[in-house]
C-alpha cells in the first residue's frame, strides 16, 4: 500500500511539474521574444521590450450620407525605436447590420489595397510617422458600423475600433395592403425602393429618444422586430409597461411579416411640392414631375428633405411608392397633429386627385 502511495505521490509530483513545464515555454517564450529575439532575416523584429500602441483620438464618428468621415487611428512605440519601423495596417468592419467581419484596407509602406464595396472611396491618411487614420468618401446608408484599425509589427498585433453612424431619420413604413404585410426581404426591398435603407437597432434607439412613437412591429437591419414606445398604452403592449423600445426578438426571416423601419439620410437634390393649378390622379402625378425635368419623389426622400431641408407643406400630395403624405416641421392648426412630422393619408384609390410632391438632383 505504501509502495503504491509513494508511486502516487511522485506521479502527482510529476504531473505537477510536468504542469509547470508545459505552461514554462510561454514564459520562456515571452522572455526570449523581448529580450533576445533578433532576427535580422525577418525584417526587424528586434523589439527588445518595445511596446507598440494602437489608439483613435475619436472612438465614434458621425457623418451624412454623401459625405466624408475621417476614423482616425495612430500607432506608436514605447520605447521610441532608433530607427523607422515599417509596419502594416488593415482597416476591417462589421456592418451595422451584423454578419462577418471583412477587410476594407491593407496597408504596408507604400503599398495599398482597398476591397469590396470601398474600393475606390477610402485613403489611408499619413500625415506622421505611426497615422493610419482612414479617410471613407461618399458615404452610403449601409456604411454604418464598427471599423478596427490593426497594426502588425512583426509578431505585435494592436488594433483600436472607430463606431461610424450616421445623421439621418428613421421612418416606419407599410406595405400599401396595409399592416404587417413584409417579410425580411420584403422588408429590405421596400426600404431600397423609397431611397433608404433597413434601420439598425441604434438608429431605432436614438429616434425613440427623439420622440418617435409607433405602435406597429418592424423589421430592423439585424433581423429583429421591435417597435419604439414612448406613450405606452393599453391598446400597445400594455400601458403599464415603461415607455421603451419594445422587442419581439429575432423571427423567422421568412415567413413573419410585419412593417418595417426604414433609414435615409442627408439627400443631394431637393424635394418640393409642384405648383399646379390642378389636382392630378397617380398617373398624371408622375408625368407632371417628369414636364418639370424631375421625378415623383420616394417616401425616404421627403422624410429627408422635412429632416434636413425643414421642408413644411400643408398640402398632401402623391408619393413615388402610390402613397399621399405631406412634411410638418411647424405644427399648425388644421395641419394635423401638434407634433412636427411626416403626416400620411395611405395609400388612396390611384384614380384620386391629389397634388405631388417631386424631387430633382441639383446640377
Ligand atoms: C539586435 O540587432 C540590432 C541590429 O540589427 C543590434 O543593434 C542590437 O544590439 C541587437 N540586440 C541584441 C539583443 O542582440
Ligand atoms: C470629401 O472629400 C473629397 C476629397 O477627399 C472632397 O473633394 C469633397 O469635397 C469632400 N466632401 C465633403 C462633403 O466634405
Ligand atoms: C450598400 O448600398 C449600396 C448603394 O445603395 C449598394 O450598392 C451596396 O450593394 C450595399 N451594400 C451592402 C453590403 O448591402
Ligand atoms: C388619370 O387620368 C388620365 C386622364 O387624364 C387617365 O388616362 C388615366 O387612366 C388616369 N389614371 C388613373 C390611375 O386613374
Amino acid at each position: 500500500m505504501s509502495c503504491c502511495f509513494q508511486t502516487v505521490l511522485l506521479l502527482i509530483a510529476h504531473l505537477v511539474l510536468s504542469g509547470w513545464a508545459l505552461a514554462s515555454p510561454t514564459i520562456q517564450n515571452s522572455f526570449f521574444y523581448h529580450v533576445y529575439l533578433n532576427e535580422s532575416s525577418n525584417k526587424g523584429i528586434h523589439f527588445s521590450g518595445m511596446k507598440l500602441h494602437v489608439d483613435s483620438a475619436q472612438p465614434s464618428v458621425f457623418s451624412v450620407r454623401g459625405g466624408n468621415a475621417t476614423l482616425q487611428c495612430k500607432f506608436w512605440y514605447e520605447p521610441e525605436p532608433s530607427s523607422p519601423r515599417e509596419a502594416r495596417v488593415k482597416w476591417s468592419w462589421v456592418s451595422a447590420a451584423g454578419g462577418h467581419e471583412t477587410d476594407l484596407v491593407v496597408a504596408a509602406g507604400p503599398r495599398f489595397r482597398s476591397f469590396g464595396d470601398f474600393r475606390g472611396r477610402v485613403q489611408l491618411r499619413r500625415d506622421f510617422p505611426g497615422d493610419a487614420t482612414l479617410v471613407l468618401n461618399k458615404l452610403q446608408l449601409n456604411d454604418t458600423g464598427r471599423y478596427r484599425c490593426a497594426v502588425v509589427d512583426g509578431l505585435e498585433d494592436q488594433s483600436t475600433v472607430v463606431h461610424l453612424e450616421l445623421q439621418g431619420v428613421v421612418f416606419p413604413y407599410q406595405h400599401p395592403r396595409g399592416r404587417y404585410h413584409l417579410s425580411f426581404l420584403g422588408a429590405q426591398q421596400a426600404c431600397e425602393e423609397q431611397d433608404s435603407t433597413l434601420a439598425t437597432f441604434t438608429q431605432l434607439f436614438r429616434s425613440w429618444k427623439e420622440g418617435l412613437n409607433w405602435c406597429n412591429a418592424g423589421w430592423l437591419a439585424d433581423g429583429t422586430v421591435q417597435y419604439p414606445m414612448t406613450r405606452p398604452r393599453e391598446s400597445c403592449g400594455g400601458a403599464r409597461l415603461p415607455p421603451g423600445v419594445r422587442h419581439y426578438g429575432r423571427q423567422h426571416l421568412y415567413p413573419n411579416r410585419y412593417d418595417v423601419f426604414c433609414f435615409s439620410s442627408l439627400l443631394q437634390g431637393k424635394v418640393y411640392y409642384l405648383q399646379s393649378s390642378r389636382k392630378m390622379n397617380l398617373t398624371e402625378a408622375q408625368h407632371a414631375c417628369q414636364d418639370d425635368r424631375a421625378e415623383i419623389a420616394k417616401v425616404g426622400q421627403l422624410y429627408s428633405a422635412w429632416k434636413f431641408a425643414g421642408l413644411d407643406r400643408c398640402d398632401a400630395g402623391w408619393l413615388a411608392d402610390g402613397s399621399v403624405r405631406y412634411p410638418i416641421t411647424r405644427p399648425r392648426k388644421s395641419c394635423g397633429p401638434s407634433e412636427p412630422g411626416v403626416r400620411s393619408f395611405g395609400f388612396p384609390p390611384p384614380q384620386h386627385k391629389h397634388g405631388v410632391y417631386c424631387y430633382k438632383l441639383d446640377t
